[in-house]
């Protein structure tokens, strides 16, 4: 059976969701309302026309209260506060919260106490949510009876912790550190400002353009909570202005010393068999470009891979960070959504669009 999903925040992420739904209706998704602050009309078009997706492949209208999307109509609200949605009416099982503006646990939990939701999927590193499940990481410890409130983490840590959980398998993988250049997010600014971003970080006030802008972020704890055998990992954020495609590197030390060929073998193994779907393997020379519109957490580029006599080992990959992600929130949503056990291996099938 569909899971029925609600979007809060019919932005970047809420709209590639849409889309990914919309190519695969039969992959056990619908989406059946989304809200958003913006007039109908407007989310319409900016579903229907996107600057980097390109025109939507299917009929887009506004009439009537509803969001029509391929002839059938969704739901759409337009309330700024999350308990205020009546999720119910238009029959939501699992609400994506999306704004970006609600990451507190809490605070996302009254799409269940107050919109009538069953769960809710926060689409980010959040505050004291009840589960941080990275898909193909850690996310068979999802609990119904205990896991209401969850996050993927962010898409960052998604594109590492498929690396690393390949080198954790094969080789073991200890003393972590972890880089992610993040293409530019609709919240930063084109001048420098000292107003706007919900951060509490100055350099994120500064023209988007004009710099590679680091940012002090604490994902690596969350690559440490998906992965706990890793231990303490370190990780390091900068944005750039380039509009869409990301780079996630991840340096450690494995159990005993390993070649280049021995670990892109492990890569290649991993993205055929086990994390299908969620690793690709990419053997042409890639630049970050080319990741636009790949449904994977992480595309692994063995060009970047180098080690040391000592065990030392340093890899790369690729993310579209707005489209793996989008896929990985699905999974999550379908896996919390059903009210069925999920068989094991059962997940939302990437639907390239
Ligand atoms: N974009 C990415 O690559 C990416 C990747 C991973 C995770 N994320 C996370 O996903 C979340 C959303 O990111 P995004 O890039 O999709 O942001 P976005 O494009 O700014 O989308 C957020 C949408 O929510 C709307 N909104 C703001 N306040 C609202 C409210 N009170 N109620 C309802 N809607 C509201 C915004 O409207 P206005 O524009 O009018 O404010 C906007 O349409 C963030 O937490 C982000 O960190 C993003």
């Amino acid at each position: 059976m569909s899971v029925r999903i609600g979007i809060n925040g019919f932005g970047r992420i809420g709209r590639s969701i849409m889309r990914i739904a919309a190519a695969a209706p039969q992959a056990g998704i619908t989406v059946a309302a989304i809200n958003d602050i913006a007039p109908l009309d407007r989310l319409a078009y900016a579903l229907k026309r996107d600057s980097l997706r390109g025109r939507f492949a299917g009929t887009v209208e506004a009439a009537r209260g509803r969001l029509v999307v391929a002839d059938r109509p969704v739901w759409a609200f337009r309330e700024s506060q999350p308990g205020r949605i009546p999720w119910s009416d238009a029959g939501v099982d699992v609400v994506i919260e999306a704004t970006g503006r609600f990451r507190s646990g809490d605070v996302a939990r009254t799409h269940i106490t107050h919109g009538g939701a069953r769960k809710v999927v926060i689409s980010a590193s959040a505050v004291d949510p009840d589960a941080v499940l990275v898909w193909g990481a850690n996310h068979h410890t999802y609990d119904p009876a205990r896991h209401d409130v969850v996050s993927p983490a962010s898409c960052g840590v998604n594109a590492l912790s498929m690396m690393a959980k390949v080198l954790l398998d094969r080789f073991g993988l200890r003393g972590v550190q972890t880089s992610v250049v993040l293409a530019a997010q609709g919240w930063q600014k084109i001048h420098d400002t000292t107003s706007g971003t919900s951060r509490d970080d100055p350099r994120l006030g500064r023209a988007t353009a004009e710099s590679i802008i680091p940012h002090d972020h604490v994902a690596g704890d969350l690559i440490s909570v998906a992965l706990p055998q890793l231990g303490d990992v370190r990780y390091s954020y900068y944005c750039v202005p380039t509009p869409i495609g990301s780079l996630a590197e991840l340096g450690g030390y494995t159990d005993r010393p390993v070649g280049v060929d021995e670990v892109n073998r492990a890569m290649a193994e991993a993205a055929a068999g086990p994390l299908r779907g969620l690793i690709d393997y990419e053997p042409d020379p890639t630049v970050s470009i080319d990741v636009r519109d790949n449904p994977a957490s992480c595309l692994f580029d063995p060009s970047g891979t180098q080690t040391t006599a000592d065990g030392g080992v340093k890899v790369r990959g690729w993310f579209d960070n707005e489209w793996g992600f989008s896929h990985r929130l699905l999974d999550l949503a379908r896996l919390v959504g059903e009210r069925e056990p999920v068989p094991a291996g059962a997940r939302y099938t990437p639907a390239v669009v």
